[in-house]
């Protein structure tokens, strides 16, 4: 199978975790494409999504489903999502495709996170991809000095701005053996707006896609 055909299938096998559910959390990335897509022939069952990102709003109003803002619903009873890396305890990277402040939100804010990633995303221990940091803008070039303390090398993603008009960080070369240390420490940088760590508000299950048949994660 190519990479495009485990990430349909395991988006397909999100399908069923959204079965009853009348709102649902939907991530960003090309993985979660592939879910939406698959949305618009369950729609009757979905009321309306809240969205992490402009793109997927775009995407879900294309096939009719209704966005509505975090701030109008409760909690959210499943939330679906992407993954850039997942390690075995269920903690991820995200935000390759820069959503990961409003992912992170409504990861905060969903009784479930289903995660859908394809096997080569799974590592033993994170950090291979580059760690997205959301910063303020004038915050960049501080908080990339304290990157490079922390033993990181910060990419700025030049030209680049998140929905929230904020800037990207790319911290390669971390090899983060604690993540819930790492991600409270780079929480605590004055000027960080998000770090693209989910360790303490990790996935509740992990689907992986691997040709094969779809493993899951608990
Ligand atoms: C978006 O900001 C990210 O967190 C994505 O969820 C993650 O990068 C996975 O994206 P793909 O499904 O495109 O690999």
């Amino acid at each position: 199978m190519t990479q495009d055909e485990l990430k349909k299938q395991v988006a397909q096998s999100a399908l069923e975790y959204i079965k009853g559910v009348s709102i649902v959390g939907v991530g960003t990335g090309s993985t979660v494409n592939f879910f939406i897509e698959m949305l618009a022939d369950f729609k009757a069952d979905i009321e309306a999504a809240v969205s992490s990102s402009d793109a997927t709003t775009q995407r879900l109003k294309n096939i009719g489903i209704p966005v509505l803002e975090l701030n109008s619903v409760g909690d959210i009873e499943v939330y679906i999502d992407g993954a850039d890396e997942v390690d075995p305890r269920k903690k991820l990277i995200k935000g390759g495709g820069g959503a990961l402040t409003r992912e992170k939100i409504i990861a905060a804010a969903s009784k479930k996170f289903v995660c859908i990633v394809d096997d080569s995303k799974c590592v033993d221990v994170l950090g291979k991809f580059p760690l997205p940091v959301e910063v303020i803008p004038m915050a960049r070039s501080y908080v990339a000095r304290e990157m490079v303390k922390l033993g990181g090398q910060p990419i700025w993603r030049e030209d680049y701005y998140t929905d929230n008009g904020c800037e990207i960080l790319d911290v390669h070369n971390l090899d983060i053996i604690n993540p819930m240390e790492l991600e409270r420490t780079i929480n605590d940088i004055t000027g960080v707006v998000t770090v693209g760590l989910f360790s303490h508000r990790d996935a509740d299950i992990v689907l992986i896609g691997n040709g094969d048949k779809v493993d899951i994660m608990r």
